[in-house]
């Protein structure tokens, strides 16, 4: 069996499923340019699975070195979570969104053709679904309409694939809509590591319970939902990186391009998230009523019977599993992967 190119495979998501690979005796090789992840998660990997995958430090973007990589490797799959995912900062950056995020995936499907590597793997996201209009969003539902330059560079990959399965009949690419990822792997040694204050929801009320942040804001409360804030489908982490092997099990089947969501079909609040986690850790989160973020809906949450019927895949963790990893990660890890 040759080898699973797992690119951001340092970040939060790549290295849960990094771990999953590797207890699945997966030969893995990883390539991050370290923007938004540490070399420590290196060991963290080593302690959890017993091994330690080949890494380069590289950007994907740079297509000699990446050449190497594929010179060197007998590659089976391709794994591609490399990418910046900063609603914030894309608005900000969106030069920089377009050519790390889409330029990076080009260069990516380029190298496969020239390396005759047929399966792909591919971090899409909920965003590209733009403002739902009814839910819960099925794979068939519109794309588009993204209010942010992060969710368009999605958008925009997920063309560019559509496109090149539709030349490259010999391709098998699975485009994976993750919902909302929380929670960490059970041993307490990976987990979400935000740089800065935290823009999502799980990551800032643990810095809230950990004593880094004073009070939660919750972003509006007159959101038509069940208890007026905002509801999405948050998926445990460790579910999300078994979603991958279920769906390169799926690419041996050599079906073309396929997409699924993976969430867990059931959407959670604000405040009922604030509460599960008050339940699971014995824990107060002081919370105060602020205004609406630009840009957030009202709701949104997954279909995923096709990920059921079609890889025999689902959500298997519920939230408070998922409030109980992320607080173990956050208070063993106050500072994340930095010393303290
Ligand atoms: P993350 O930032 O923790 O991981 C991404 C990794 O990619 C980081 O380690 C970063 O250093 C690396 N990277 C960025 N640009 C690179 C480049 N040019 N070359 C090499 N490495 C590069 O993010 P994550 O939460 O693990 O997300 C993984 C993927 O899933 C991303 O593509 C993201 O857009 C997508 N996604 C994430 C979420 C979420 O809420 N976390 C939701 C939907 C989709
Ligand atoms: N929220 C708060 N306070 C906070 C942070 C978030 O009340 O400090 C609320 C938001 O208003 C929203 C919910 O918590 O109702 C979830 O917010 P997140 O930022 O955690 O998640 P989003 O659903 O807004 O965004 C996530 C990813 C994006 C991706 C989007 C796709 O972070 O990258 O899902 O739906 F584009």
């Amino acid at each position: 069996m040759g080898k699973i190119l797992v690119t951001g495979g340092t970040g939060y998501i790549g290295s849960h499923t990094v771990v999953e690979l590797l207890n699945h005796g997966y030969d893995v090789v990883i390539v991050d340019n370290l923007s938004n992840s540490k070399l420590e998660v290196l060991n963290r990997i080593e302690k959890i699975t017993g091994k330690k995958p080949a890494f380069y430090q590289i950007s994907v973007q740079n297509k000699e070195e990446m050449r190497q990589i594929f010179q060197k490797y007998d590659i089976d799959s391709v794994i591609h979570f490399a990418g910046l995912k900063s609603v914030k900062e894309s608005v900000e950056k969106p030069e920089l969104y377009r050519s790390n995020n889409i330029g990076s995936s080009r260069i990516l499907l380029e190298l496969m053709e020239e390396y005759g590597v047929n399966n792909l793997v591919f971090s899409s996201s909920a965003t590209v679904y733009g403002v739902p209009k009814r839910v819960p969003l099925y794979e068939t539902d519109p794309i588009g309409g993204c209010t942010n330059p992060y969710g368009q560079t999605k958008v925009d990959i997920e063309l560019m694939l559509n496109e090149y399965a539709k030349t490259h009949p010999q391709a098998n690419i699975a485009i994976l809509r993750y919902f909302n990822p929380i929670g960490a792997h059970s041993s307490g040694l990976i987990g979400e590591d935000p740089q800065g204050i935290p823009n999502n929801l799980m990551p800032y009320i643990t810095q809230v319970a950990v004593g880094k942040l004073p009070h939660l804001n919750v972003n509006g409360n007159d959101y038509k939902t069940v208890d007026g804030t905002g509801v999405r489908d948050y998926i445990h982490v460790v579910d999300l990186a078994s979603g991958h092997l279920a769906a390169l099990k799926k690419l041996e089947e050599k079906p073309g391009l396929v997409i699924y969501n993976l969430g867990t079909g059931k959407g959670t609040s604000v405040l009922e998230l604030v509460h599960a986690f008050e339940k699971a850790n014995h824990l107060v989160i002081p919370y105060v009523i602020a205004p609406r973020r630009p840009g957030d809906v009202d709701e949104n949450y997954a279909n995923c019977d096709k990920a059921w019927n079609e890889m025999h895949w689902k959500a298997k963790l519920n939230i408070e599993d998922a409030c109980r990893d992320s607080w173990l990660w956050q208070s063993h890890n106050p500072h994340g992967y930095d010393e303290d």
